[in-house]
C-alpha cells in the first residue's frame, strides 16, 4: 500500500520539444506551487508523441530527457514530486483497453480536442487508429492514479470531461454505484474512481514573439510557429528574440489612447504576464500610447525581467546537463513509484470487473 498524507494530483506533457515561456506560465509555475501541498505525479506522455511522430523515435527520446531536465532546472524537486515515463507503466495500457469498452467510438470522435488536432495538424483522414485511442489512454493516465485534481491547460478540458464520464460509468457498472449519485460522493458510494476536477493555470495562453496571424489575433507561443523563447535559451538569445519582437506599428501614429490596443502588441502582453511591477506597466503603457516612450526602452526592460527569471533555471540546467544519468535516475525512481500506485489501482479495477485470477509483481531495474 502506498500512503501519503498529501492529496494526490496527476498531470502530464506530450514530449514535443523543450519547454518555453508559454509552458512556464501555463503549467510550470502552477506545478512549482502545487508540489509543496500535494503528492504530485508528472507524466511524460511519450506514447502520445507516437500518434503523430511514430517515424521520429530519436526525437521523442531526446524530448523525454529534455522535458525532464527542463522541469528539474525550473525547480521541480524530485523529493517532493514524481516524474515518470508513461510507456514504462503498463497498468495504464491495461486500463486503456478496459476503458475503451466503456465509451462509444462516436463519442471519442466528437471530442473537440481531437477535432482541433486533426484540423491544425492537417491529419485529414489519414490519422492512425492509435490517434483517437490516445484520448482513452489519457483517461487511463489519469484514473490509474485516482487523483483529486488534474492541473491542465484549457485545451485539455474535453479529455477531462471524458475522464469523468468513463469514471462514472465504471463505478456504476462494476462497483454498484447508483447513477443518481453526486460526483463528489462517488467514492463514498463504493466507487473505485473519483470524478476528477480540472485546475487551470494563471495564464491560459501566452502569445508568441511574432506578428498576428491571418485572423488578426496574435498567435500562441509554440515551437512549431518559431515564435518561442525557451527556458534553455542563453541570455544573448533571449535578448535577440525580445529586441526583434514584433510590435504594433500603428502605435507610432496613435495619439488617441483608444487607437492602439496593447493586447494586440506582444511586447505588452509579455510585460503584463512577467513584469511584477504593475504600476510601472500601466504608466509606461500610457506613455507608449502617447508616443513618449519607444519600443527599445520597453524591450530592454523586458530582457532584464526575462533573464532574471531564466537565469537560475539556466544555472541548474547546466548542472543537470553535466550529469545526464542523474536525470535518468530521477525518472527511474519516479517510474517505480508510479508503478506501485497504478498496479494497486489495476488490481482493484480487475477485482471489481471479476478478472482477478492471479497476483503479479512488477520490477523496474
Ligand atoms: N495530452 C496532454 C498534452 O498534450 C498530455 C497528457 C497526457 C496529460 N496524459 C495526461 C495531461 C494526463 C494531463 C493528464 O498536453
Amino acid at each position: 500500500m502506498i500512503s501519503s498524507a498529501k492529496p494526490r494530483i496527476l498531470t502530464g506533457d506530450t514530449p514535443t520539444g523543450k519547454l518555453h515561456l508559454g509552458h512556464y506560465v501555463g503549467s510550470v509555475e502552477n506545478r512549482l506551487a502545487l508540489q509543496n501541498d500535494y503528492d504530485c505525479y508528472f507524466l511524460i506522455a511519450n506514447k502520445h508523441a507516437f500518434t503523430t511522430r511514430a517515424d521520429k523515435p530519436d526525437e521523442i527520446r531526446q524530448s523525454v530527457i529534455d522535458i525532464a531536465t527542463d522541469y528539474l532546472a525550473a525547480g521541480i524537486d524530485p523529493n517532493k514530486a514524481t516524474m515518470f515515463i508513461q510507456s514504462e507503466v503498463p497498468a495504464i495500457d491495461e486500463l486503456t483497453f478496459f476503458f475503451s469498452m466503456l465509451v462509444p467510438f462516436n463519442r471519442v470522435m466528437r471530442n473537440p480536442t481531437l477535432k482541433d488536432e486533426i484540423r491544425d495538424k492537417e491529419l485529414g483522414e489519414n490519422y492512425p487508429f492509435g490517434f483517437p485511442l490516445y484520448a482513452v489512454g489519457q483517461v487511463a493516465d489519469i484514473l490509474a492514479f485516482r487523483p483529486v485534481m488534474v492541473p491542465v491547460g484549457e485545451d485539455q478540458l474535453p479529455h477531462l470531461e471524458m475522464t469523468r464520464e468513463i469514471a462514472r460509468r465504471f463505478n456504476q457498472m462494476y462497483c454498484g454505484v447508483n447513477p443518481q449519485t453526486e460526483d463528489i460522493d462517488y467514492l463514498k458510494a463504493g466507487g473505485l474512481f473519483p470524478i476528477i476536477e480540472p485546475k487551470l493555470g494563471r495564464v491560459r495562453r501566452l502569445v508568441g514573439t511574432g506578428a498576428p496571424g491571418p485572423s488578426g489575433e496574435l498567435l500562441k507561443m509554440s515551437k512549431s510557429l518559431n515564435n518561442a523563447i525557451f527556458l534553455s535559451d542563453d541570455a544573448d538569445t533571449v535578448q535577440k528574440k525580445v529586441m526583434g519582437m514584433y510590435t504594433d506599428p500603428k502605435r507610432i501614429r496613435a495619439t488617441d489612447p483608444g487607437e492602439t490596443d496593447p493586447t494586440k502588441n506582444p511586447l505588452w502582453a509579455f510585460h503584463e504576464t512577467f513584469n511584477p511591477d504593475k504600476e510601472w506597466v500601466s504608466q509606461q503603457q500610457e506613455a507608449y500610447r502617447q508616443g513618449k516612450v519607444g519600443d527599445v526602452a520597453i524591450k530592454r526592460r523586458l530582457v532584464e525581467i526575462l533573464n532574471a527569471l531564466i537565469d537560475p533555471i539556466r544555472t541548474r540546467r547546466k548542472q543537470y546537463e553535466a550529469r545526464p544519468n542523474d536525470v535518468l535516475d530521477v525518472l527511474r525512481e519516479g517510474t517505480k513509484r508510479a508503478n506501485s500506485i497504478t498496479e494497486e489501482t489495476l488490481t482493484l479495477a480487475k477485482r471489481a470487473m471479476k478478472q482477478d485470477y492471479f497476483r503479479r509483481t512488477l520490477a523496474i531495474q
